[in-house]
C-alpha cells in the first residue's frame, strides 16, 4: 500500500471534541443547541441514520428531538410539523430524513424549513448561498470531504479536481466547494464519454455515485487524493464504497476507507452546523 489513509473516525473524534467544548461554552450563556430529526415511515437504513444523529447530539451535549411519524402522515401534516419546529426556540437545526414516502413532495418539505435552521444545507437558499459564496449552511457530506482535505494540509489552488456524480446533496455542492478553494473542477456523470481520460488527469477525485468499482486502479494518477463517498454492499454483504479500495490504495497518495472514512464525517458536520446555528444567536 502506498496511499496514506484519511481516517474519518479519528478526524470526527477531534472535531466532535471541539464541538463539545463550544456547546459547553454556549450553555454557559444560556443556550443549548438543539436538533430536531423528523423521520416519516420505517425505512430501515433511515432508522439507523437517525439513531446515529440523535446519539451524536447526546455525545456532544446537544439537545435533540426525534419525531417518528407513520408512513401515512400527510404532506400537510408534515408541513405543519416543520412550521412548528421553525418557531420552536429550543430548536436550532431541523432535519427531515430522506427519502420521504412517495405521496410527499420532498422538495416542498425542504423549502418549508427555515433557511436559518436548514442544517442539512438542502434548501435552495442554502444552495444559493454556497453558489455565491455567501454565509449559509453547507451540505454535510461534501463539507466533511473538505474538512478531510484540510486535515492533510492539502492545497487545492490550481489543482484539478474530478467529481464523479452530480447529485444536489453531494456532487454539485462538492464541486462548488472545491471551486471556492480555487481548484479547477470537472464534474462527471452517467453521460460522461471517457471517464478514465478525465480521472487520469485528476489531482483529487471524489467518487459519489452509489455504485461499486466506479473508480479502479487504472483510472488514477500516482499520488492522487481519492475521497470515497459511496456506501454500497459487496457480494458478501460487506460495506464498500464506490472505489476499488484494494486496487486504488496501491497508487493513490491519500485515500478514505469505507467504512470509517467520509461516513462519520457527515454526522460530525451536522453537529457543527447545528452548533453554528445556535452560536449565531449570540454573535
Ligand atoms: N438521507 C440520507 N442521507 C441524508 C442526509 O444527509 N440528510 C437527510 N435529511 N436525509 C438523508
Amino acid at each position: 500500500m502506498t496511499a496514506q489513509l484519511i481516517d474519518g473516525n479519528a478526524l470526527s473524534r477531534q472535531l466532535r471534541a471541539d464541538v463539545s467544548a463550544r456547546v459547553t461554552a454556549l450553555k454557559a450563556k444560556g443556550i443549548t443547541p438543539g436538533l430536531a430529526v423528523v423521520l416519516v415511515g420505517d425505512n430501515p437504513a433511515s432508522q439507523v441514520y437517525v439513531r446515529n444523529k440523535v446519539k451524536a447530539c447526546e455525545d456532544t451535549g446537544m439537545h435533540s428531538v426525534l419525531e417518528r411519524w407513520p408512513a401515512t402522515l400527510s404532506e400537510a401534516e408534515l408541513l405543519a410539523r416543520v412550521d412548528a419546529l421553525n418557531h420552536d426556540k429550543t430548536i436550532h437545526g431541523i432535519l427531515v430524513q430522506l427519502p420521504l414516502p412517495a405521496h410527499i413532495d420532498a422538495q416542498k418539505v425542504i423549502e418549508a424549513i427555515s433557511p436559518a435552521k436548514d442544517v442539512d444545507g438542502f434548501h435552495i437558499a442554502s444552495a444559493g448561498a454556497l453558489m455565491t459564496g455567501m454565509p449559509g449552511f453547507w451540505p454535510c457530506t461534501p463539507y466533511g470531504c473538505m474538512k478531510m482535505l484540510e486535515s492533510i494540509g492539502y492545497e487545492l489552488k490550481g489543482k484539478h479536481a474530478v467529481v464523479i456524480g452530480r447529485s444536489n446533496i453531494v456532487g454539485k455542492p462538492m464541486a462548488l466547494m472545491l471551486l471556492q478553494q480555487n481548484a479547477t473542477v470537472t464534474i462527471c456523470h452517467s453521460a460522461t464519454k471517457d471517464l478514465k481520460a478525465l480521472t487520469l488527469q485528476a489531482d483529487v477525485i471524489v467518487a459519489a455515485v452509489g455504485k461499486r468499482n466506479v473508480l479502479t486502479v487504472d483510472m488514477v494518477k500516482p499520488g492522487a487524493v481519492v475521497l470515497d463517498v459511496g456506501m454500497n454492499r459487496n457480494d458478501e454483504g460487506k460495506l464498500c464504497g464506490d472505489v476499488d479500495f484494494d486496487g486504488v490504495k496501491e497508487i493513490a497518495g491519500w485515500i478514505t476507507p469505507v467504512p470509517g472514512g467520509v461516513g462519520p464525517m457527515t454526522i460530525t458536520m451536522l453537529m457543527v452546523n447545528t452548533l453554528e446555528s445556535a452560536e449565531r444567536l449570540v454573535s
